[in-house]
């Protein structure tokens, strides 16, 4: 069988063959009816995969209609050959339609590298990937102190940035992250600014990966801003009197806690207002708690219109969730990665954007880096990349056997070359692993 991979416009050759087309450029979101017709014309036969209403939907091309954006087109009819035998004259062309990636086949005998030399960078990575790890945990604690001096400041009539930029650039220059984002599930951390830090880092990691794919502009002057502007999403809770902000008690829902709780975006569009910042940080504050389905309680401030949230608040709003599962606190039960992934997503579509959704679990995955598994095999390990190719068959670092030993020398499995092999089940870390979940992730030394 002829080996496929995703190739973006830039590494398509002569001679493969376009299986799929995945990632579109800016005028096949909200299709205008030209555009609309433009692909049922030439994709006619196709079958498509587009967001409707924020709502994912896989039809017949011919379906489709202005105002869908337009994710995936399968199932090319093989009449369609010219546009799917990559030539040199093709890509030009795909590249003008805005045709950005691609699954594509490749030509037999290409495939890239030996499998021993694949896997040689990729247990190179997955070392490299735990040392920054390592070097992560004592910037996220820095970053954390970072943030509780700026709420502190607040409170007292003096916001400064420039503590918790002084720590991004840190983390900037020591680590990356996207390691700092693997942490996020495996220490534990408290409801305000640990969680800041972990979700600036989750969202910088994802925010960056998608632009990346889709090749679009992001709206930071530069990832350091990026992580800035998330780290700032709960600078209202500054003021927030702290006995209410660190209380691990749930409040009712009319009371005067939870409506000064609830006040927290307004709060923080305010101060950054008055601080000078960019109109897409207060936003990001400002709108953060609001759900698409905007008549929702959980969905505050009330009565804001869902087209004013920019797509950085609307996946600030996903991180903010899917951060406050994972991270383990010491009053409730953490949940793990792949568990919050399934949650949010039977919320998609109704509390969370459906397209920006679907974007933030490819570049995350469905077992988030760090996520522990069972192999069908009885092994266990912690899940170390996220493939781009099959969301299902990532790489695994297995450290103890189906009998519960230890391996002397943990192993990286490529589920992708693995035909055997597959995930049977996600374990909960604490379940497993109890409090020393992230002393044995750190000391996995992959060979
Ligand atoms: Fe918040
Ligand atoms: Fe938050």
């Amino acid at each position: 069988m002829a080996a496929t991979t995703k190739a973006n416009v830039d590494q398509l050759k002569p001679n493969m063959k376009i299986l799929e087309f995945v990632r579109f450029a800016k005028p096949y979101q909200n299709m205008p009816e030209k555009v609309c017709k433009f692909v049922q014309h030439n994709f006619r036969g196709s079958t498509v995969d587009v967001v409707r209403n924020g709502k994912g939907l896989t039809c017949p091309v011919s379906q489709i209609q202005p105002g869908d954006t337009l994710r995936k087109v399968f199932d090319i009819p093989t009449a369609l050959s010219k546009l799917t035998h990559v030539t040199h004259g093709l890509i030009p062309e795909l590249k003008k339609r805005g045709f950005l990636e691609f699954k594509v086949q490749l030509p037999e005998g290409a495939a890239t590298g030996s499998k021993q030399e694949r896997r040689e960078e990729s247990v190179r990575q997955a070392n490299e990937f735990i040392q920054k790890i390592k070097a992560g945990i004592e910037m996220r604690d820095q970053a954390t102190g970072a943030a509780e001096n700026m709420l502190d400041k607040a409170r007292k009539g003096k916001p400064s940035p420039d503590e918790v930029k002084a720590s991004i650039n840190n983390i900037m220059s020591n680590t990356t992250p996207d390691a700092m984002s693997a942490i996020a599930s495996l220490k534990s951390s408290d409801q305000t600014y640990a969680h800041c830090v972990d979700a600036a880092a989750i969202f910088e990691t994802s925010y960056y990966a998608i632009k990346r794919r889709k090749g679009e502009k992001a709206i930071f002057p530069d990832e350091k801003y990026a992580m800035f502007g998330a780290f700032m999403h709960d600078f209202g809770k500054a003021k927030v009197p702290k006995d209410i902000l660190e209380s691990t008690v749930r409040f009712e829902r009319e009371s005067r806690e939870m409506k000064l709780l609830q006040s927290h975006p307004v709060f923080g569009a305010e101060l950054l207002s008055g601080m000078g910042m960019p109109d897409y940080i207060v936003n990001m504050a400002h709108y953060h708690h609001v759900k698409m389905d905007t008549t929702l309680n959980s969905s505050y401030p009330q009565g804001v219109d869902y087209d004013d949230v920019l797509l950085e608040t609307r996946l600030v709003s996903i991180v903010d969730v899917y951060q406050a599962l994972v991270g383990r606190r010491s009053y409730k039960k953490s949940w793990a990665p792949p568990a919050a992934i399934r949650f949010i997503d039977a919320l998609a579509g109704v509390e969370f954007d459906q397209g920006i959704w679907d974007d933030f679990v490819s570049v995350m995955g469905i077992y988030p880096k760090s996520s522990l598994v069972e192999l069908t095999d009885g092994t266990i390990g912690f899940v170390i990349s996220v493939p781009e190719e099959d969301l299902e068959k990532p790489q695994v670092v297995i450290f103890r056997d189906a009998d519960g030993n230890d391996f002397d020398h943990p192993t990286l499995v490529d589920l992708q070359e693995e035909e055997d092999l597959e995930i049977d089940q996600d374990l909960d870390h604490n379940d497993i692993l109890g409090e020393d979940a992230l002393d044995i992730f750190l000391s996995l030394e992959v060979s």
